[in-house]
């Protein structure tokens, strides 16, 4: 079943008081968009796919439009995740910088997601909260929800590069998320986005749960995500979860699952 906005949101309070995660996967081609949904409808989970700029670019080919591309990977989505009954599958963007906020307003009037990530960590904190704020704004109209981030996590992904590691600050967290009203919040604690990870990350759960007790001591809903997930053990993404992580997202990893299956194929 395909989850609109408000039916994700209800996953995200239960993940939140039941301390569970949502694996969040990125994706573009229809062959791992048919094995996650699948896999989900086999554990009978619900989970979430996203897109990424890069993504969205890549399925708008020849038009270079990327409402086009956004349509036609969520209508993809929609077509497949329906087919299953004991699983449901959001869609989400990933990373969407201040220069895209056009195209989340079409995405979100459109219908074509269920949340949206305004990435403005590279901006100045205020115009960070600013800009979030904004596309909160419009989403809230539309039952959408909205991921928000402070700090920096290193590696790169898509056009968000950063070779250095901000962590985010527990104070600087929560007045964020008081004041741009975000559902979901990346915090920077550890990880890194791309191949170079695994057992050498080291993970600061302690930052995750001070983030998440000063969330909690605030009556604030927002759940904490991982980013740059792909390579870490299960004890790690489990360890996260316990401490206050409830959406992990993970690209690397599919683009090597598939580059492995095809290779092999040949
Ligand atoms: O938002 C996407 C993730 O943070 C991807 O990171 O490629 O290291 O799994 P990853």
């Amino acid at each position: 079943m395909f989850l609109n906005g408000g039916q994700l949101k209800k996953v995200f309070q239960k993940a939140k008081r039941d301390r569970f995660g949502i694996i969040a996967s990125n994706v573009v081609f229809d062959g791992i968009v048919r094995g996650l949904c699948q896999g989900y409808e086999n554990k009978r989970s619900d989970g979430l796919l996203q897109m990424s700029s890069g993504a969205v670019k890549y399925a708008a080919g020849d038009t270079k439009d990327m409402n086009v591309g956004a349509t036609f990977i969520s209508k993809m989505i929609e077509i497949i995740a329906n087919q299953y009954k004991n699983s449901g599958v959001g869609l989400h963007i990933d990373h969407a910088t201040p220069n895209y906020f056009d195209f989340l307003v079409y995405v979100i009037e459109n219908g074509l997601v269920s949340s949206v990530m305004i990435d403005a960590s590279h901006e100045p904190f205020e115009e960070n909260i600013r800009i979030s704020r904004e596309v909160v704004t419009v989403a809230r109209k539309y039952g959408i929800l909205v991921e928000g981030e402070i700090g920096y996590i290193k590696g790169s992904e898509d056009e968000i590069v950063s070779d250095t590691e901000l962590y985010t600050q527990p104070e600087e967290a929560l007045e964020y998320v008081q004041k741009t009203g975000v559902d979901l919040f990346a915090a920077s604690v550890g990880t890194n986005h791309g191949v170079t990870k695994g057992a050498n990350v080291v993970l600061r759960l302690d930052l995750i749960k001070q983030i998440d007790n000063l969330l909690i001591a605030n009556n604030v809903e927002t759940g904490i995500v991982l980013h740059g997930a792909s390579g870490l053990t299960a004890q790690q993404q489990q360890d996260a979860i316990r401490n206050g992580v409830v959406k992990i997202n993970k690209d690397t990893r599919y683009q090597m699952e598939y580059a492995i299956a095809v290779q092999k194929y040949w």
